[in-house]
């Protein structure tokens, strides 16, 4: 396959991860080189559990690689079973038997591995905590230069947090990890809710998906979707009129794809990692110099995506889905 993005994609499998998946391995302008799994929205080993799954009965044989299971320095927290299901899957009722295994390389060292082998050509899509980024760092140090560009679903500028008045889950989750992320000097770009929470995407389109296809993936994706989405829909109205959830992860790859649907702001973005403020990513704009620690001229700018053209996104998302991949 030559398609122009090589991407090595992390992972906490998950719903709308899920659905970022399948994107990706639909579009055909997406080589997918391997899959490096994190907690979050499940343990981690139930992360890698779902991402063999999901590849297996979707046909693609990618490598999987386990990550790390818990917070750089923060004490971790029960995955959120109420929004992903226990299973990270909406609770499936059964799972269709792989005998797909994980590679034994842990995450960080495949990462460093792949960069190597591939230098300048990888882009690292991250939908999760950021724990397998970091440690991949302190493996080595040039990771940076050897990575095409790092792109990130997490964090937010001025979309209030959703799991703290400032926070985004991903930030929240391994907020040391994250600023080591947003100051290690690669080239990034940050998908945050300023964006995510544009785009609402309705149940109807993965049922399209599933009835067209009429195959084990895309039925799975449905069930997934729906239970995700009764989530989404108890707690925002608008929502819940169109029976429906944020895509928040298959962003990340549709900023991959197709970039012009978003517009972007560039400044330096640091971590609060621990008190009230834990897990906000906090972005100082470009007009204003400030005196304290933190911010020195050798932080490193991040592209932080800041509007979308959020019909664009949901067309170009069916669109795919219903592509001839499976
Ligand atoms: C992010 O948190 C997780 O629950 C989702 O998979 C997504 O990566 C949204 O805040
Ligand atoms: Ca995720």
């Amino acid at each position: 396959m030559n398609a122009p993005f090589k991407v090595i994609f992390d992972t906490d499998p998950g719903v709308d991860d899920a659905m970022a998946l399948y994107y990706a391995l639909a579009h055909p302008n997406v080589d997918m080189l391997g899959i490096t799994t994190t907690f979050g929205n499940v343990t981690v080993e139930q992360a890698t559990t779902n991402a063999l799954y999901l590849t297996a009965i979707a046909n693609q044989k990618i490598a999987v690689s386990q990550g790390i299971g818990t917070p750089w320095v923060k004490p971790g927290e029960a995955p959120p079973d109420f929004i992903h299901g226990a299973d990270g899957l909406g609770n499936l009722r059964i799972r269709q038997s792989v005998n797909a295994v994980a590679d034994p390389r842990p995450a960080a060292q495949f990462i460093v591995d792949m960069a190597r082998s591939h230098p300048g050509e990888i882009t690292l899509v991250a939908v999760g905590p950021l724990g397998n980024l970091a440690a991949a760092l302190k493996l080595e140090p040039h990771l940076p230069q050897l990575l095409k560009e790092v792109i990130v679903m997490g964090g937010t500028v001025s979309e209030p947090g959703n799991v703290s008045p400032v926070a985004e889950a991903n930030i929240w989750n391994d907020p040391h990890a994250a600023d080591l992320v947003f100051t290690a000097g690669w080239k990034l770009t940050m998908v945050g809710l300023d964006v995510t929470h544009r785009v609402i995407v309705p149940v109807s389109l993965f049922k399209r998906v599933a009835d067209h296809h009429q195959h084990i993936a895309t039925d799975t994706l449905l069930h997934a979707v729906n239970f995700y989405a009764t989530f989404y829909g108890d707690r925002h109205a608008e929502i819940a009129k169109i029976h429906g959830c944020f895509g928040h992860d298959v962003l990340a790859f549709i900023y991959l794809t197709r970039p012009e649907l978003f517009q972007l702001e560039e400044g330096r973005i640091r971590v609060a990692t621990d008190g009230l403020a834990q897990g906000q990513t906090l972005m100082r704009r470009k007009d204003i110099d400030y005196p304290q620690a933190g911010w020195e001229s050798h932080i490193p700018d991040t592209s932080a995506c800041m509007q979308v053209d959020a019909a664009a996104c949901t067309q170009e998302l069916e669109s795919t889905l219903l592509r001839a991949w499976l």
